[in-house]
């Protein structure tokens, strides 16, 4: 009966061509940017529902606290729990694109199978990525997925009343697993007739090795930013943690604007982009990721001005000088 299931799906996708990776970043745009706009314009004419699906974490919506929406939060600790399954999802991608080169082989029949399921279906999927930009652009993004997996289960302190909605926690597996399945859609050896082609250093672009350096800066960066966060709840003599309050960051980029590890978030997803300027899906990801990390970082900028009288005044929220 699944199996039936999963035809008809197949034969739909196949004859109205969907995308459903590009559907999933695109509805994620045009949600953040519409809601978002709204939010930061005209908020006190927002309804309920709107402001809890937008806001989380510290600026988060405090209106209705007893609605039905309030039932369905979950602890924003628990961020954690996708980076294990972007963990996991990225090392499988990263797997199947080395062992492809190595072996010379395509990806397994049931990996294609998937794959135009999810991005456009059988007739649609076009080689767009040489092997070189896939490797490369995997391996980039098992590193972001590990260092994230690592900060969020073994070093940043959540505080234990810190609330996110379930929608922003089904958003981050979505997200993950949207994103890792991109850098393998227009893949050679991961399209039907087409096989892997061999890895050289020399096959490296001077635009791509630019956009590797903005990669490991950005990467290094964001965990050092992450790090002045986690240390302001600690004791700087004993290193143990002694608040779970949020505190005003001083250091580094914080210097400049309130959210720098946003601002080095969508440097990261820009650096990729310019590796797979082919991919129009790694396209859409970007528009997402700088919508929400844009929104999110005008609300976390607002809260520290009405919380801390003495708010740096040049402080930005989030470009330097800009914005
Ligand atoms: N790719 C995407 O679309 C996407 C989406 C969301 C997030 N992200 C990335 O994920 C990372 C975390 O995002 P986030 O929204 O959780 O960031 P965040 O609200 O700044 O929180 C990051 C960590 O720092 C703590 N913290 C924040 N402000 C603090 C303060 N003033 N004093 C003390 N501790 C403070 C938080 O504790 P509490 O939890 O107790 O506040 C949390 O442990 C960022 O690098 C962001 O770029 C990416």
């Amino acid at each position: 009966m699944f199996r039936k299931f999963l035809i008809n799906c197949q034969d739909y996708i196949d004859n109205y061509s969907v995308h459903l990776i590009n559907t999933l970043f695109l509805s994620f745009s045009v949600i953040i940017i519409t809601f978002g706009s709204l939010i930061i314009a005209v908020e006190s004419f927002l309804p309920t529902f709107i402001k809890k699906t937008i806001r989380y974490g510290k600026h988060k919506c405090k209106d209705d606290q007893n609605s039905l929406l309030n039932r369905l939060e979950v602890p924003k600790s628990w961020f954690a729990h996708f980076y294990i399954f972007a963990f996991g999802w990225s090392i499988c991608a990263f797997y199947l694109v080395l062992k492809g080169i190595i072996m010379h082989n395509a990806a397994p029949d049931a990996v294609i199978a998937f794959l135009d399921l999810f991005g456009g279906g059988r007739n649609q999927r076009k080689v767009l990525i040489k092997s070189n930009e896939a490797l490369i652009t995997t391996l980039l993004m098992t590193l972001q997925c590990i260092r994230r997996f690592y900060e969020t289960n073994f070093v940043q302190i959540f505080s234990s009343k810190q609330k996110i909605h379930l929608s922003h926690y089904i958003v981050g597996y979505l997200h993950y697993f949207g994103a890792i399945l991109a850098l393998l859609i227009n893949t050679e050896g991961f399209v039907k007739d087409s096989l892997p082609s061999t890895f050289s250093f020399t096959k490296i672009t001077l635009i791509q090795y630019m956009c590797l350096a903005l990669f490991h800066f950005s990467w290094s960066q964001q965990w050092k930013t992450n790090m002045i966060l986690v240390n302001l709840r600690k004791d700087s003599k004993t290193g143990k943690i002694n608040s779970e309050h949020h505190l005003m960051p001083r250091g580094g980029l914080f210097e400049m604007v309130s959210s720098p590890h946003m601002f080095f978030e969508i440097q990261i997803y820009v650096a990729v982009m310019g590796i797979l300027y082919q991919s129009l899906t790694w396209k859409l990801i970007v528009i997402w990721v700088t919508g929400n990390q844009i929104v999110n970082a005008l609300l976390t900028h607002k809260w520290y001005k009405e919380n801390f009288k003495n708010y740096p005044k040049n402080r930005k929220a989030i470009i330097p000088f800009l914005l």
